[in-house]
């Protein structure tokens, strides 16, 4: 029997981005189409992964900082193994962010990172999980993007408006530059 022993190429997808951004709904629409054309596909999304890898964690800055670091460990190794690992997390720190980047060109693999740069106005109104009113209301302190910082990425892959765009429009444009990199 001829076994091939070639590792098919992955690549981490992060998308960065305010709480209602629409890291999610892009994720999910890109993972979907991903997955019609055989790829393998994981998606690590922030609310999962803080119920189990990251059980224990809070929201301070270094227990967010150590939140991204292990979902970057986790990308890193599936990404490095065949798999595009879709990261829909905040990560609000640009040192977090850039010691994954590193974590992924260490190794090699494919790191696409992703700014859904919907302004904090919009993503209020959309306040999917209704932080933003319960803040607003005095029950919920450390939003980012309102009394949290967020630090956007200044030089994002790529840069996502979906105040201008629809869910599928977002996603295409994360899979063309998906294809740009040759990561298709
Ligand atoms: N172009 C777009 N891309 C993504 N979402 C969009 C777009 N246009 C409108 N939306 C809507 O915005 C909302 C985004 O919610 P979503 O749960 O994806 O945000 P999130 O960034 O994952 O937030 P959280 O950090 O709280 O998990 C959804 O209701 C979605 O339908
Ligand atoms: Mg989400």
């Amino acid at each position: 029997m001829v076994r091939s022993t070639a590792v098919e190429c992955g690549a981490t997808v992060w998308l960065t981005g305010l709480p209602s951004a629409g890291k999610t709904t892009v994720a999910r629409v890109l993972a979907g189409r991903l997955r019609t054309e055989g790829r393998r596909v994981e998606v690590l999304d922030g609310d999962e992964i803080r119920r189990f890898l990251s059980a224990g964690l809070g929201f301070s800055r270094e227990d967010r900082h150590t939140n991204v670091q292990r979902i970057g460990l986790v990308a890193e190794v599936l990404a490095r193994n065949g798999v595009f690992a879709v990261v829909p997390v905040i990560a609000p720190y640009a040192d977090s962010r850039e010691a994954v980047r590193k974590r992924h060109a260490a190794s090699d693999t494919p790191y696409v990172e992703v700014h859904v740069a919907t302004p904090v106005e919009v993503c209020s109104e959309r306040d999917v999980k209704g932080l933003y009113a319960r803040q607003a209301a005095g029950a919920l302190k450390g939003l980012t993007g309102v009394d949290d910082p967020y630090e956007p990425p200044l030089t994002p892959d790529v840069y996502l408006p979906t105040q201008h765009q629809t869910p599928q429009e977002s996603a295409d444009a994360v899979y063309t530059a998906l294809a740009e990199r040759g990561l298709l």
